[in-house]
């Protein structure tokens, strides 16, 4: 069947075959379809949506569009951890040296910058020098020499997720839960890992937006890592604030560097323990929840896991002097502050606005090809549950340029929600599904 009535039979509501599916993700990712078709078939799926049999046909073509790797040689139990796309999410790039530190082995496959969430890759492109295209055999030889690497997805490793997730980011066709679900399970999977721990981000920074939804999603992409015979955790976790304060990429990158160095903010903490926690119980490294905070905490305190990014960042050819003095990460220096209007507490925080000002200023793309200026972004000073004051500041635009600033203005004016009673901060993990 032609590529053109995939579309229609997609549009019409009606369900696809394993081959149709496969066509188009082979087709797609060696080139022969032009990306303008590539949109319209994810408008289909993103509007008519796919079964369970659809999204595992789908995730099985994208992880077969490269090779899978083959990391039984390596000693150790393999691990992962991916989010499912939050604002100031920086957990990845603290857990990875940290649950090295604790002696698994991660093979990190990342993304870009998706919709108005930040991407680990553009964030750790943040650190000069810092090579996120790695070879096959490099990666594979990082993991085993050193216990981590991470790498965006190539030519080599899901072709068809490096570009459709790089489309869907540019065509209103991120929230989906059949091309979330095979976006991260294709990655996941052609990594070779044995575990995988999934962070469903739940609330208004996030794709999903329910619990219910939320749940949804994770049941897929548990199902189709128990297809694929993984052990795969999920745990909801809430996204109605950013997490931290740092949101856009270099200043993202100097609060995982903070966090390393034992100075994180305890939001983005109790997220790090909590998925840490279930990635050394998933490797049986430890019994207990509590036994395996001990650990985290341990490698933590004792700069092992500080000393583990180190090691990462100088083997893919960062500066390592990044580390010990973050300015050199180049975060804008123009910092512009948005204030209150009025006395109270913040109740609420539009997390969806937040990101995509931080897009809007040019810390993430509208167009597929378009440069990120990672110096740019936002520094919140009050969170949920905070008590503010007419004037006080809310948040800082960090710019070089004012003229960034009065773009975005309009879209930050009725980001936070602030009322005479105080309320409590969002409670961080809203469920674990094992
Ligand atoms: N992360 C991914 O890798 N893909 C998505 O679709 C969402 C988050």
């Amino acid at each position: 069947m032609s590529i053109g009535e995939t579309i229609r039979k997609k549009r019409d509501g009606l369900r696809l075959d394993a081959q149709e599916i496969r066509d188009f993700v082979i087709s797609y990712a060696k080139g022969e379809i032009p990306d303008y078709i590539a949109s319209a078939f994810l408008m289909a799926v993103f509007i008519r949506g796919m079964d369970d049999e659809e999204t595992l046909w789908l995730t099985s073509a994208m992880m077969e569009s490269g090779e899978t790797l083959d990391l039984s040689s390596i000693e150790g139990f393999k691990i992962d951890k991916h989010s499912t796309g939050g604002v100031g999410d920086k957990v990845s790039i603290i857990l990875l040296p940290l649950v090295a530190a604790c002696g698994l082995k991660i093979p990190m496959i990342s993304g870009r910058g998706l919709g108005h969430t930040g991407g680990t890759i553009d964030k750790l492109e943040a650190i000069p020098g810092f090579r996120t295209r790695l070879s096959v055999e490099e990666f594979v030889k990082n993991v085993d020499e050193i216990g981590a690497a991470v790498m965006v997805q190539s030519e080599r490793l899901v072709p068809a997720d490096m570009k459709l997730y790089a489309m869907r980011d540019v065509t209103g066709t991120v929230e989906s839960i059949p091309l979330i679900a095979s976006s991260i399970m294709s990655k996941k999977i052609a990594e070779g890992i044995d575990g995988l721990v999934l962070d469903i981000k739940v609330g208004s920074g996030a794709f999903m937006k329910s619990d219910h939804e939320a749940e949804v999603l994770a049941e897929a992409m548990i199902d189709i890592g128990k297809k694929m015979g993984k052990r795969v955790t999920a745990v909801l976790t809430d996204m109605n604030q950013p997490l931290g304060r740092a949101v856009g990429n270099a200043v993202e990158m100097e609060e995982a560097i903070a966090a390393l160095k034992g100075n994180g903010p305890a939001d983005l903490m109790e997220v790090v323990y909590l998925l840490g926690e279930q990635m050394l119980l998933l490797a049986q490294v430890a019994k207990t929840p509590e036994a395996a905070r001990k650990t985290l905490d341990r490698c933590l305190s004792s700069h092992q896991a500080l000393e583990k990014f180190r090691e990462i960042v100088e083997r893919q050819g960062g500066d390592v002097n990044c580390i010990d003095d973050t300015n050199l990460l180049g975060v804008a220096r123009g910092k512009t502050p948005v204030t209150s209007q009025q006395n109270g507490y913040i109740q609420g925080i539009d997390t969806y606005a937040i990101g995509s000002a931080c897009v809007e200023l040019g810390g993430g793309r509208k167009t597929i090809d378009q440069e990120v200026d990672r110096s740019l972004g936002l520094v919140l000073n009050k969170k949920i549950g905070d008590a503010v004051e007419e004037g006080e500041t809310l948040l800082s635009i960090l710019c070089n340029d004012v003229s960034e600033v009065e773009r975005i203005s309009p879209l930050l004016e009725r980001t936070y929600t602030i009322g005479r009673r105080k309320v409590k901060p969002p409670s961080l993990k809203h469920k674990l599904i094992s």
